[in-house]
């Protein structure tokens, strides 16, 4: 069975002090609680070492938002897989559309990256989606794939150790989510893709998340589709007051 998965992504929010205060409310909230999914935020890189011992024996997995594509050395400004790594962090989100968006992230650079992530043990999130005019073209498909092709050059041992996150940008942060149809075909979409490279066990056992606006009124009906394994979540994550519906929603 593959892993159900809610995980946060803060982007360029919260200071020190927030985020662990941010943290802190999530622990208290899951305190107690029988969850459904496993639950992952993925702070800036500011946070990650204080949220990571914040959450530390708490069920909560934490991650960075990017990794640097090389392993170390004269990079000013960057932060290396195994710095995140020595934190205790275990996720990391690559190719968000707003790094491809902002930082002209492609294919060569990412796959340089989830390269990093792996040597050092951390799961990549690795983000996919299509802007509006690829959906309004209905061109999605093939930009899907051609995003996919980074991680189709891993071997399939290391495909596996990644989760997918189908996040169409035209969603993020509009309150526009996709309906819980235009999500499933995507992500039976991937899934077909992900068989048609590696084999159909390797599909199966795929998490494929979803992200763009979604919120736990809406999260009930996404998670209820067959391929949606569970969220990638932003302003929704920023509170736990917003973050928990969208965990209780796998029941
Ligand atoms: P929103 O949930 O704010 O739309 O953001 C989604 C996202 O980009 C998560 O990575």
């Amino acid at each position: 069975m593959r892993k159900k998965i809610v995980a946060g992504n803060w982007k360029m929010n919260t200071t020190l002090q927030e985020g662990i205060a941010l943290a802190k409310d999530l622990k208290a909230a899951l305190a107690g609680k029988t969850v459904k999914c496993d639950v992952v935020v993925c702070t800036p890189f500011i946070s990650v070492a204080s949220v990571a011992k914040e959450v530390e024996g708490s069920i909560i997995g934490v991650g960075a938002e990017d990794c640097s594509a090389q392993e170390k050395g004269a990079y000013t400004g960057e932060v290396a897989a195994n710095m995140i790594a020595s934190t205790g962090a275990k996720y990391v989100i690559l190719g968000h559309s707003e790094r491809r968006q902002y930082h002209g992230e492609n294919n060569a650079l990412l796959i340089q990256k989830l390269q990093q992530a792996l040597a050092n043990g951390l799961t990549p999130i690795f983000c996919v989606g299509e802007v509006k005019e690829e959906r309004e073209s209905n061109t999605f498909k093939s930009v899907i794939e051609g995003q996919m092709a980074a991680l189709y050059t891993l071997s399939a041992a290391d495909f596996a150790k990644c989760v997918v996150a189908y996040e169409p940008v035209w969603a993020i942060g509009t309150g526009l989510t996709a309906t819980s149809e235009q999500a499933q075909e995507v992500h039976a979409f991937i899934r077909k893709s992900i068989a048609d490279h590696y084999d159909a066990k390797v599909a199966e056992e795929t998490s494929i998340l979803y992200g763009g606006s979604c919120k736990g009124s809406n999260a009930p009906e996404l998670f209820a589709q067959p391929d949606i394994d569970g969220g990638l979540i932003g302003g929704a994550a920023l509170k736990a007051d917003t973050f928990m519906p969208i965990i209780e929603a796998w029941k």
